[in-house]
């Protein structure tokens, strides 16, 4: 099956598998859903922007990660700041990268809006260089956007 094929039933797993509005249930699932269908990967999660330029570590999968990850450092924050897609072949290469987990070699972050705010990132890791193609960056950012659609985000800043 062409990878974009097998995206596209994934995004339609996950949205029969949110049945619930509720942010925390929903990113819990996402993750676990993530984590059973995409192969070679070693860590998934959410962080939250729940206080300014601060990413802090929501639902994951995997070995107990970093927290909190500034704005300023890491694959997560360069995310964060640019509000673009990290993907990167090979972790080693990029000098602020925060090593949570030494298995990770290859990394995905996508960001997650919620109106004009960030509102976090999903973070993927994978012990494979090189594991994330321009297919897989297209497809996991369908299952953000499902998990977007799917959820009621609170808008952490009303508390800053
Ligand atoms: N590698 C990330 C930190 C989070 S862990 O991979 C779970 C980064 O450089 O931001």
């Amino acid at each position: 099956m062409a990878p974009d094929m097998s995206y596209s039933l994934l995004t339609r797993q996950l949205e029969a598998l949110l049945d619930s509005r509720d942010w925390l249930t929903n990113s819990a699932q996402t993750c676990a859903f993530i984590m059973q269908q995409v192969p070679d990967l070693n860590w998934v999660g959410f962080y939250l922007q729940r206080q300014p330029e601060l990413l802090t570590l929501g639902p994951f999968q995997g070995k107990p990660a970093c927290n909190p990850i500034p704005f300023s450092k890491g694959v997560c924050g360069a995310t964060a700041r640019s509000r673009q897609t990290q993907r990167i072949d090979d972790v080693h290469t990029i000098a602020d990268h925060i090593a949570c987990d030494a298995a990770s070699n290859a990394e995905l972050v996508v960001p997650i809006l919620c109106g004009e705010t960030l509102w976090g990132v999903l973070d993927l890791d994978s012990p494979l260089r090189g594991r994330f193609s321009a297919a897989d960056q297209a497809g996991l950012e369908a299952l953000v956007e499902v998990f977007v659609r799917c959820s009621e985000l609170p808008d952490f800043s009303l508390a800053w």
